[in-house]
């Protein structure tokens, strides 16, 4: 996700852009630029870095005009720098773009333009557009050019585009990722959101998927790609405030990245899955099939709640690769003497990419000659490019301390190389992984359903937020996720909480069982789900007060417990993504009842970048 602004208007554009930028600096910050029209060229300033780099290069070079256009960028293709940063031109200089999103088909229309002798001076996907519309602009007009241009693409994009052919425009296009036109007095805007405008202008229109605008000094106009027909668009007045928007209108990050998980879990899969959904594919892994092929075990270095996606990953990779997992404590893993070979897989999984006992873990798997992979969310850091290959997470900015999206992001990710190794491994067909990714991809509607719908959590927060301890019990692929739960809750609400394999609970934990004592069970529908309820029946009978999360239509355990949060049914592998999510909110809604910052609980980081 990134950050973008155009204006066109009687103005200088530059101090409008970079004051723009700086609102929309938490989609995304790792490099900035602008383009501005100066009466002759477009002139593109850039920077990696902060928002603030870039200003006082824009004060040192000063592009003067009022027709300019910004990003701010949360990198997806090629790591952070200036070549990588927006804006991206064409060879002749005259287009200028900035993109929010994934073209997905760039390595092909890239390789066609390359053949076409189109110069490239950057490793992202979103340069190919400049080139098209360059490409297009020989026989079309701007406008037309950029249509012909997006009816190619593939993937999502909020699309903003000026030409030095034509500098008394903006081109606009909207697909799966936000744009809003702002409409000043005699001057207009665009922007991913409206936090970066709303110092002009209160006056937007949303523009949606599918549609294409063109912002003029003079007005604007809407149509719909595929037909060209006029959309009728209302113009709406900004009520929100500038922090309730950078938090989407949720009261926190936290809460804001929960909510996004439908979508963070859709763009952890995009890409992944081809030939009608059939066949996983990593373009990371491309070229080391011969490597691979003598792969006999998989060792995951991690901390946190990527240490429990790792765990999760050990359940989901045994089962479908039937190859030995290993998942280690990163921090125990790099001051043992571990028994690593060239035989080993070793994936390092860190949101921030920057942990220093992942990466420290990592450098010593590299060091005895294992082939090593990265799981990481932010593109271009330390881990990223350390490993010999990996995938991200294309989840966004996580900005809220605790993990949530980057936790579910990680387990699609690592679900999709399971079956992306069984299928290397021949474990399993193609009708096989057809049965099993079409769950997967059932996934995010699921979240979004039982988030749109879930009403009790905040109730049941009432009931226990003033607890001291307790306890979160589970079995199998859910062992993991009561080990997130507890995290959550520890983190956030410094109420201590426990997360222990529901049967070895008898072999101790018990003890602690009393009618103070909330027990939280993840009581799924799976292979475990009897066993589960002879454990909730072992607590009851001690006087335990037990929350079970549960499949929707289950209602036995209405019986036993006294809270029963129902979840929507998936198959066992894929059940954590949906079991966490009530675990989520529960030690959210416990946090905000005892009045702690839910996104920077105390003591805590977002980057754990010391030993
Ligand atoms: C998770 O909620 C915590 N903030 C923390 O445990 C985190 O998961 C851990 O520090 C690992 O971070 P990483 O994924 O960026 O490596
Ligand atoms: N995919 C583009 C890039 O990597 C845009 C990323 C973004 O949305 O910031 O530059």
């Amino acid at each position: 996700m990134c950050g973008i602004i155009g204006y066109i208007g009687k103005k200088e554009a530059s101090p409008i852009l970079i004051s723009g930028l700086r609102r929309l600096e938490y989609r995304g910050y790792d490099s900035a630029g602008v383009s501005v029209w100066n009466g002759r060229d477009l002139v593109n300033v850039k920077r990696t870095g902060r928002i603030s780099v870039l200003s006082d290069a824009i004060d040192e070079k000063r592009p003067v005009g009022s027709l300019g256009i910004a990003h701010t960028r949360w990198a997806t293709h090629g790591a952070p720098s200036e070549e990588n940063a927006h804006p991206h031109s064409d060879c002749s200089g005259k287009v200028a773009v900035v993109h929010n999103g994934i073209i997905e088909n760039f390595v092909s229309l890239k390789k066609s333009l390359l053949s076409e002798g189109h110069k490239f001076i950057s490793e992202t996907d979103t340069e190919v557009i400049a080139h098209m519309i360059e490409k297009y602009m020989k026989v079309e007009d701007f406008e037309s050019a950029v249509v012909s241009t997006l009816k190619l693409l593939e993937g999502a994009y909020g699309l903003v585009a000026i030409s030095a052919d034509e500098p008394d425009k903006i081109i606009v296009a909207k697909k799966g990722s936000p744009l809003v036109i702002g409409i000043g007095d005699g001057e207009y805007f665009v922007a991913s959101d409206t936090s970066a405008i709303l110092d002009h202008t209160k006056n937007v229109i949303y523009l949606d998927d599918g549609e294409v605008g063109v912002v003029e000094s003079g007005g604007y106009r809407v149509f719909n790609l595929h037909d060209n027909s006029v959309a009728d668009k209302m113009i709406e007045e900004v009520s929100a405030n500038m922090d309730a928007i950078e938090k989407g209108g949720f009261d926190t990050f936290m809460l804001k990245e929960i909510f996004e998980q439908p979508e963070s879990i859709v763009n952890a899969m995009r890409g992944h899955i081809t030939e009608g959904g059939s066949v996983v594919k990593f373009g990371g892994l491309e070229g080391h099939e011969k490597r691979l092929s003598e792969i006999n075990r998989v060792i995951i270095v991690a901390c946190g709640t990527s240490f429990h996606a790792g765990l999760v990953a050990r359940w989901m990779m045994e089962e479908l690769v039937k190859i030995p997992v290993e998942v280690e404590y990163a921090s125990e893993f790099r001051y043992r003497n571990p028994i690593v070979d060239e035989n080993c897989f070793v994936i390092a999984i860190s949101q921030s990419g920057e942990t220093a006992d992942t990466l420290a873990a990592l450098k010593l798997a590299k060091e005895r000659g294992a082939f090593t992979y990265g799981v990481c969310n932010v593109v271009g850091s330390s881990i990223a490019r350390a490993v010999d290959a990996g995938a991200y997470l294309h989840a966004g900015p996580e900005i809220s301390v605790a993990s949530t999206k980057a936790f579910t992001s990680q387990i699609t990710v690592l679900a999709l190389l399971s079956v992306y190794f069984a299928q290397q491994f021949g474990k399993i067909n193609k009708n096989e992984a057809h049965k099993i990714l079409s769950h997967l991809e059932q996934i995010p509607n699921k979240v979004k359903e039982y988030l749109e719908n879930v009403k009790d959590v905040e109730e049941i927060a009432k009931e226990f937020y003033n607890a001291t301890n307790i306890l979160y019990l589970g079995r199998g692929a859910n062992f993991p996720v009561a080990l997130e739960g507890a995290l959550k809750m520890k983190e956030l609400s410094y109420i201590h909480a426990e997360g222990c394999p529901a049967a070895e609970m008898k072999h101790g934990p018990i003890a602690l069982i009393d009618k103070e004592m909330p027990v939280i069970f993840i009581a799924t529908k799976d292979s475990t789900y009897d066993k589960i309820v002879s454990n909730i029946q072992e607590v009851k009978a001690r006087g335990g007060r037990v929350i079970a999360i549960a499949t929707v239509g289950d209602n036995y355990l209405e019986t036993l417990v006294e809270h029963v949060i129902y979840v929507p049914e998936t198959i066992e592998i894929f059940s954590p993504l949906l079991n966490v999510i009530p675990m989520q909110l529960l030690a959210y809604y416990i946090t905000t009842m005892k009045g702690h910052d839910v996104d920077k609980p105390r003591n805590l980081a977002k980057s754990v970048t010391v030993e």
